[in-house]
């Protein structure tokens, strides 16, 4: 796909991935709806960039406020690209999560994406070329402590990019799965930060993140896991689980140490 002058609703503009996907689309010449709650980031954003873009305030995770995106996008003239990009992780330990904590998790990194898939479907620029990239993680192929409901948002989205790619396997329209290692934003809050340190986590930029979904954009690619050893690591656990099981029962105590007592913040 050639992106420039195509139209790219992009949630999540405001976050560190956010903002370098943008950023990276806009050099393109790409035309962006920017999506986020924050007003004023968005505004800030938009301004920085080269070219012409358009912002929505919208909570994703309200109904009333998806449909104004919905019509935003109608009002458009329809789209070229869906980004799902927004997202929220709660570390922490299962049963010191609160309930909300977890639905909204559930919510905004599985709901979400397949509702504004669903609603937003009949806009896209078909025939010709459509493309749904959702942002996954290693988290969506590879269950880690600490993380439980994180991992079963993602893993849900991987299983969705999957099913409705091959649901629209004989139309114009193709569907992405990105999976993003560790990737310095305001996502990881100090302990997991911390725990990636004492583990040895190796992380990346967010600009690598953006040069691959323009990458997968540009390239007709369907999935992509991001990472050495992440990437090995995933296929290992899809071949050879209980051999992760065993490497992660080793530092259980480890990441205990830094799961227990976490404030839920997001
Ligand atoms: N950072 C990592 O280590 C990492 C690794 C793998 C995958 N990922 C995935 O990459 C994606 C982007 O993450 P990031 O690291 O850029 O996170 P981030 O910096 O925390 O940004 C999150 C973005 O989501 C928006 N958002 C949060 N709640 C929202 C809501 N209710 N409605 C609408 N927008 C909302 C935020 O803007 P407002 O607060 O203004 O709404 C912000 O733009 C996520 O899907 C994440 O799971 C991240």
């Amino acid at each position: 796909m050639n992106l420039a002058g195509k139209r790219v609703l992009l949630t999540g503009a405001t976050g560190g991935i956010g903002q370098a996907i943008a950023t990276q689309l806009a050099a393109e010449g790409a035309s962006l709806l920017l999506t986020a709650r924050d007003a004023d980031a968005l505004a800030a954003l938009a301004t920085r960039l080269p070219g012409t873009h358009q912002v929505c305030v919208a909570d994703l995770a309200k109904a009333p406020e998806r449909a104004r995106l919905a019509s935003r996008v109608a009002a458009w003239g329809g789209l070229d690209v869906l980004i799902n990009n927004a997202g929220s992780q709660h570390f922490g330990w299962f049963t010191e999560q609160p309930e909300d904590a977890i639905s909204r998790q559930l919510l905004l990194n599985l709901e979400v994406p397949v509702l504004l898939s669903h609603d937003l479907m009949p806009q896209l620029a078909v025939p010709g070329e459509a493309v749904i990239l959702n942002i996954g993680s290693t988290f969506g192929s590879i269950g880690h402590p600490g993380f439980s409901t994180y991992c079963a948002s993602k893993f849900g989205l991987r299983g969705f990019s999957e099913a409705l790619g091959r649901e629209l396997a004989d139309t114009g329209i193709r569907v992405c799965y990105l999976a993003p290692r560790a990737t310095r934003t305001d996502l990881n809050g100090p302990a997991v930060n911390a725990l990636n340190d004492a583990l040895g986590t190796r992380s990346d930029s967010p600009q690598v993140v953006a040069a691959a979904v323009i990458a997968m954009l540009r390239n007709g690619s369907r999935r992509r896991h991001l990472g050495w050893p992440e990437r090995f690591f995933a296929w290992l656990n899809q071949v050879l689980p209980a051999v992760v099981d065993l490497a992660l029962r080793q530092q259980l105590a480890l990441i205990k140490r830094f799961a227990m007592h976490q404030e839920i913040s997001k």
